[in-house]
């Protein structure tokens, strides 16, 4: 059964900062798009890295893991994963192969956009609806 809950280390979160925190049982990422809030499950749309531990810069949050883009304000995808990195050609051969071998796995892996959860302030705490 859904409810508020508080996301402690969101109170008082500055524009262009991100946090998460528990809730219910699920982790949720909260961001400050220019004085807005916003809140999403803690799951990238493709393979489910936290995003937390990307970055959010200029309105996206981009996924630490394969750097897809996510619109902060509604959560649709604004690029796609990418499954080359720079400095892949210096990798031992045995890994390029192992890579290789996941790439078609990769490329039917749908990237899904974020779902917003609602979020608010109350008497400064910053509450999710989960
Ligand atoms: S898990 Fe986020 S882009 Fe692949």
């Amino acid at each position: 059964m859904q409810s508020w809950h508080e996301i402690h280390g969101a109170n008082g979160l500055k524009p262009g900062d991100m946090t998460h925190g528990k809730a219910s049982g699920e982790d949720i990422l909260v961001l400050n798009q220019g004085g807005e809030l916003h809140a999403y499950i803690n799951r990238c749309g493709h393979m489910n890295a936290p995003l937390d531990l990307g970055t959010f810069k200029s309105g996206v949050v981009k996924c630490p893991q394969h750097n897809a883009v996510f619109d902060a304000r509604t959560g649709e995808v604004r690029g796609q994963p990418q499954f080359s990195m720079p400095g892949m050609d210096k990798l031992p051969p045995e890994f390029m192969e192992a890579m290789a071998r996941m790439a078609p796995i990769f490329a039917r892996t749908e990237c899904r956009p974020l779902t917003p959860l609602p979020v608010e302030t109350l008497d400064g705490k910053v509450r999710v609806w989960v």
